[in-house]
């Protein structure tokens, strides 16, 4: 596979975060965060956070598999209680900066560029308890307070940055938040847009002070992009479409690039009732700190038909159902295998942001797999990987900035919905829901698959 429009210096990477592969939950200091409690009130179906794939004691190894694959980039999160265990203390704990510094080092002597996670879904949970998380402003200060001790202490060995991944899937999964999902509809919504602000105006303040303390460095959020297309070329249905992607995934971009909230978000909140508080300040906060590149999660298209017998009164999510287009092919769990729409998908950010730098920060197919004589055949994923990457060759030959792709995941993980059942890895981890067994790594057909096309792309 020839890739005639990826440069020599294109980082090919993978990706994880602190939650889903780390475990050691409670060791060296570290308190419990959000996903850990989320994650516990589902052990008795699933595999929670305690060890997951074990990648704090398994690391060295991880690392060199890394290397050995021929990785350029390795997109993870720091955990940020092992940084500040409860979210309020004055000074962070040494043991959790120290086991990040060992990270970094081993992946510069490697070669392998860190792009770095602030946040990935983990907010202490000592600040949910305290003062209730993101819906109280003062989280800001808490975030802002994490990030400028990531900066101070990492900023010089790390170049990439991203703020808070998925913004948008904890604010539709609220309890992510810390927010009671049966609320009802509008007082969930409105805490939880409430939450999503104050993220807004934490990652400004964050873009603003890394891009003033460290010129050369990138800092953006990680969004979760669900290219949105309509079922039928309807205008009604076309509409629908176009309004969900903009509601649920350019305005995240909007706000991070362009510094304002878009005319289509606050219509949605009036539809709510709702009127974000906000502090005079806000407007030049969020026109002062932008972002310079964009971080994207990008799994499949969602396809929608307009629900037409709603009025336009009503808020976005109650106008739309999704389909289920049968000409592709989908996961156990509803994800469509659809490459054209992540050109198609890029192609409208470069419409939008023209030649940002773009990371693809996670890109992947999972699976219920079974590992057989130290073997696991893993074919769709290695013709997800194909497809994507042929794709996203494309949208660099029309123009589109791509300097980055790592797709999700590198080891298998706890998924954040299903536990350890549904694997995304391109390497094996042995272990299931309920069983620890060995934790041993296994190179699964992806591996070697995108082992041979890193290296044949060197050029
Ligand atoms: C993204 C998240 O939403 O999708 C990851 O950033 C997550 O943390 C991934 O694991 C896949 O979702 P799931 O529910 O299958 O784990």
């Amino acid at each position: 596979m020839k890739l005639s429009s990826i440069p020599e210096n294109f980082m090919w990477g993978a990706s994880t975060s602190a939650f889903q592969v780390e475990g050691a939950y409670q060791e060296n200091g570290k308190g419990l965060s959000i996903a850990d409690i989320r994650s516990f009130r589902n052990s008795e179906k699933q595999l929670d956070t305690k060890v997951t794939s074990d990648f704090y004691h398994h690391w060295e190894e991880d690392l060199l598999l890394m290397k050995e694959l021929g990785l350029k980039s390795y997109r993870f999160s720091v955990s940020w209680t092992r940084i500040f265990p409860n979210g309020d203390e004055e000074k962070p704990n040494k043991e959790g900066l120290a086991f990040y510094h060992k990270i970094i080092d081993r992946l510069r002597e490697y070669n392998i560029e860190p792009i770095v996670t602030m946040y990935h879904f983990d907010q202490p949970i000592g600040l949910v308890e305290k003062y209730g998380g993101w819906v109280s402003r003062q989280s800001v200060d808490d975030f802002v307070k994490y990030a400028k001790c990531l900066l101070e202490e990492f900023g010089g060995k790390v170049k990439y940055w991203l703020t808070i991944n998925e913004q948008a899937v904890m604010v539709v999964a609220s309890d992510m938040l810390g927010i009671d999902k049966d609320l009802p509809i509008q007082e969930r919504f409105c805490k939880a847009f409430q939450a999503n602000y104050h993220m807004w105006i934490a990652q400004a303040i964050v873009f603003k002070m890394c891009r003033e303390k460290f010129p050369d460095s990138y800092i953006g959020p990680a969004v979760s992009y669900i290219t949105t297309l309509p079922a039928t070329r309807k205008s009604y249905d076309m509409m629908a479409a176009k309004e969900l992607e903009d509601f649920y995934s350019f305005a995240q971009m909007d706000v991070a690039v362009k510094g304002e909230i878009p005319y289509y978000f606050t219509n949605e909140l009036d539809k709510l009732n709702f009127k974000l508080q906000t502090k005079p300040e806000d407007v030049r906060i969020l026109q002062e700190g932008t972002a310079n590149y964009l971080g994207v999660n990008w799994y499949c298209t969602t396809i929608v038909e307009s629900k037409r017998d709603v009025p336009e009164d009503q808020f976005i999510f109650l106008r739309f159902n999704r389909i289920r287009d049968n000409d592709l092919l989908y996961t156990d769990w509803g994800w469509n295998f659809d490459p054209i729409g992540l050109r198609y998908g890029l192609r409208q950010l470069m419409d939008r942001y023209g030649k940002i730098p773009v990371v693809i920060t996670e890109c992947g197919w999972s699976e219920k797999e079974e590992i057989e004589d130290g073997q696991v055949h893993d074919p769709v994923r290695v013709d997800y990987l194909k497809g994507h990457i042929e794709q996203m060759n494309l949208a660099m030959k029309d123009g589109v900035n791509v300097i980055s792709f790592n797709p999700w995941s590198f080891v298998d993980l706890l998924s954040v919905g299903e536990g350890m059942e549904k694997r995304y890895g391109l390497v094996y981890v042995d272990r299931t829901d309920f069983e620890t067994r060995t934790l041993k790594r296994y190179k699964k057909d992806s591996f070697y698959f995108y082992q041979e096309l890193i290296h044949d792309n060197k050029h």
